[in-house]
């Protein structure tokens, strides 16, 4: 199994050979992610997979995007769809990310709660975040192809709550730094902080 090595002075690169795939997936073990979970309708029934590529692309015009691997069975109806739904999700929707994981799973059978959303897409009546996007651009990057939409409209279901994150092949939930255990907030600089 690769294994990442320790200290500058061994990172060596060679510019004819990217490193290896193995390597590559440890050291992203490391980046945590928020959990999505991407939906469409096709003419077989509703379609949907979860995601931690999800990213906020670009605020005016509203776009975000996201990742889909050439052999997942819902690339077939996402590159049909005109309307695309993106769920974010909470730290209490574990199970359904992992449900929205898993090959061969009836993803939208109960206990999976949803509904037709504008243009039929399917809605996850469960997700802390609704997102209907247009599909505006599709770009094939390595064994991905890169999905762009442009935000439609937004729904909160509720109050809202951690949303539910996954690192080091597991999912956990998010807590803020100020409140993790031997994290004094004094601490932290916090005062230069952009929002976004
Ligand atoms: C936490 C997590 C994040 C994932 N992120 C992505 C992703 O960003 N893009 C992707 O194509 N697959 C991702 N996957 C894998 C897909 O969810 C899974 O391969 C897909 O649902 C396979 O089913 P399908 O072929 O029916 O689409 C992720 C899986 C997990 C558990």
């Amino acid at each position: 199994m690769a294994d990442a090595r320790d200290g500058d002075a061994q990172l060596a690169v060679d510019r004819g050979s990217p490193v290896e795939g193995a390597l590559f997936r440890e050291a992203l073990r490391h980046h945590g992610g928020g959990v999505a979970v991407v939906t469409v309708a096709a003419a077989e029934g509703p379609r949907g997979f979860t995601v931690t590529s999800l990213t906020a692309a670009s605020l005016h015009p509203p776009l975000l995007s996201f990742y889909v691997n050439h052999d997942s069975r819902s690339w077939s109806a996402l590159k049909a769809a005109d309307q695309i739904g993106v769920h974010l999700l909470g730290a209490g929707h574990r199970d359904l990310a992992a449900l929205f994981a898993r090959r061969g799973a009836d993803r939208f059978a109960p206990p999976t709660r949803w509904r037709s959303g504008p243009g039929g897409v399917p809605l996850l009546a469960d997700a802390t975040i609704r997102i209907v996007c247009a599909r505006r651009e599709v770009v094939p990057v390595g064994d991905h192809f890169l999905v762009v939409g442009e935000v439609l409209g937004v729904e909160r279901n509720g109050p809202g709550g951690d949303p539910l994150l996954y690192a080091h092949g597991e999912f956990g939930r998010w807590m803020p730094i100020g409140e993790a255990p031997g994290t004094p907030i004094d601490e932290l600089d916090l005062a230069d902080r952009v929002e976004w």
